[in-house]
């Protein structure tokens, strides 16, 4: 797979998100499922989506005791996603173990990447709530650093620190950076963000977008400007 736009469909129901896919004719673009999305709708969504020609990146962010992991992934291997997630916090046995879980006896498998720290804690949080005192970017690039030794495929992080994920953890270990806006778009609640172009510029392998597609008043002309200005161009 080589860099994509993916869209959040972040909506509460599988109709929702039929309608908003059925605007799309012509493309049938990578999507990303969320916790609220799968937990509505169950596997069902996910089987749904691959049968309509989609790939997936399947957003549980899993985060448990090893054996759990091993288990939970075996499910989620059956349901073919192409890329699933977990907490890099979960230290590097739990991702081993989701990886081995994950792999089918074929030996092939979805693409598993980390959480590092979610980007909505900072780190005063970080300090105060878990008791970290390194500063937070030394923090990410250690977790990175983790999954990596865990046999993983590459990160969740912001653009921002897509360049120096690479540089420590090497160019093949794939970034994947929400936090992507228009350059004359709203930013909502992302406070840390990249335009499409920016985006490539600093090497992200794919970004995640979604309300500057799922919100715009034509998503079939944003989501084309997105993979004109990160795929294309
Ligand atoms: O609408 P927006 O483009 O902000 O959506 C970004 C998507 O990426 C959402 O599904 C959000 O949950 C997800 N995400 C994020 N920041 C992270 C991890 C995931 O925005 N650190």
């Amino acid at each position: 797979m080589g860099k994509d736009v993916i869209v959040a469909c972040d909506f509460a129901s599988a109709a929702q998100t039929f309608a908003f896919l059925d605007c799309f004719t012509q493309e049938k673009p990578f999507v990303k499922i969320g916790m609220e999305l799968f937990y509505a709708e169950g596997p069902s969504i996910v089987r749904e989506l691959k049968a309509r020609g989609h790939k997936i990146f399947l957003d549980l962010k899993l985060h448990d005791i090893p054996n759990t992991l091993k288990k939970s992934m075996v499910v989620l291997s059956r349901l073919d996603v192409d890329i699933c997630n977990l907490h890099a916090g979960g230290t590097i046995p739990m991702m081993k173990a989701a990886l081995e879980g994950l792999t089918r006896e074929d030996g092939s498998r979805p693409l598993l990447i980390a959480v590092t720290q979610l980007t909505s804690t900072d780190q005063e949080t970080m300090e105060r709530d878990l008791l970290i005192r390194a500063p937070i970017d030394e923090v990410v690039m250690h977790y990175a650093l983790n999954a990596k030794a865990a046999g993983l495929d590459g990160v969740v992080c912001s653009p921002l620190e897509a360049k120096k994920v690479h540089k420590t953890c090497g160019a093949s270990f794939l970034t994947v950076t929400p936090g992507v806006r228009f350059a004359d778009g709203d930013t909502g609640d992302q406070k840390r963000v990249m335009t499409p172009a920016q985006a490539k510029e600093v090497g992200a392998d794919y970004i995640v977008v979604g309300r500057p597609i799922t919100a715009a008043a034509d998503p079939v002309a944003a989501y084309r400007r997105c993979v004109r200005e990160f795929v294309d161009c």
